[in-house]
């Protein structure tokens, strides 16, 4: 069993997600999967052979991906009502080794992050070939979360989407 760092999640959001849980693909679903499906526009699909998506909730919005998805979740209520993979844990120690995935999704989940550095920091450890980031625009955070990923994402490609910026960053 992974020694997991609660401390790096915030307890009252993760008692969010888990009293939320069974309406959260009523509620987000479809605006999840909106994204996901711009997302997956953007990217060449047949380059993503296997793909983690860190604060993935329920997953229902990547499940549209093709290849094998590894989903990370701190929310044990969200994370049983994935289908396949779903692993315990928080995006600022991913325990993985460095590039196991093809692709890392991270979507409407940093601005939740203690330590965002940390954590982009580590997707960018995890992923061969590219990191996809959405940034609830909403975010109370949000000015100061947009930076630090475009300067840790250096040159990513940036999508304005509706509700969300999004960063597409290639090694
Ligand atoms: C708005 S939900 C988005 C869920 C999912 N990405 C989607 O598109 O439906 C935010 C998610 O971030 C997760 N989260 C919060 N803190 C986290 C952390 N430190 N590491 C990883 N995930 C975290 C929450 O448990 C929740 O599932």
């Amino acid at each position: 069993m992974v020694n997991i760092p609660w401390t790096t999640v915030e307890t009252s959001t993760n008692n969010y997600y888990n009293s939320i849980a069974d309406g959260y693909n009523e509620l987000h679903g479809q605006e999840q999967r909106r994204k996901a499906k711009l997302v997956l526009s953007k990217l060449e699909q047949s380059d993503i052979d296997g793909f983690l998506d860190v604060g993935g909730g329920t997953g229902y919005a990547t499940e549209i991906f093709p290849g094998k998805r590894v989903l990370l979740e701190p929310s044990e209520k969200l994370r049983a009502k994935a289908k396949g993979a779903a692993i315990e844990g928080v995006a600022e120690r991913l325990p993985f080794p460095d590039k196991s995935f093809s692709l890392v999704v991270c979507l409407t989940a940093i601005h939740h992050f203690k330590d965002p550095k940390k954590a982009l920091s580590e997707m960018k450890r995890v992923c061969q070939r590219q990191v996809v980031v959405s940034l609830l625009k909403k975010a109370q955070n949000y000015r100061k979360l947009d930076s630090v990923i475009r300067k840790i994402l250096k040159n990513c490609e940036i999508l304005d989407d509706l509700h969300d910026m999004i960063y597409i960053w290639n090694r």
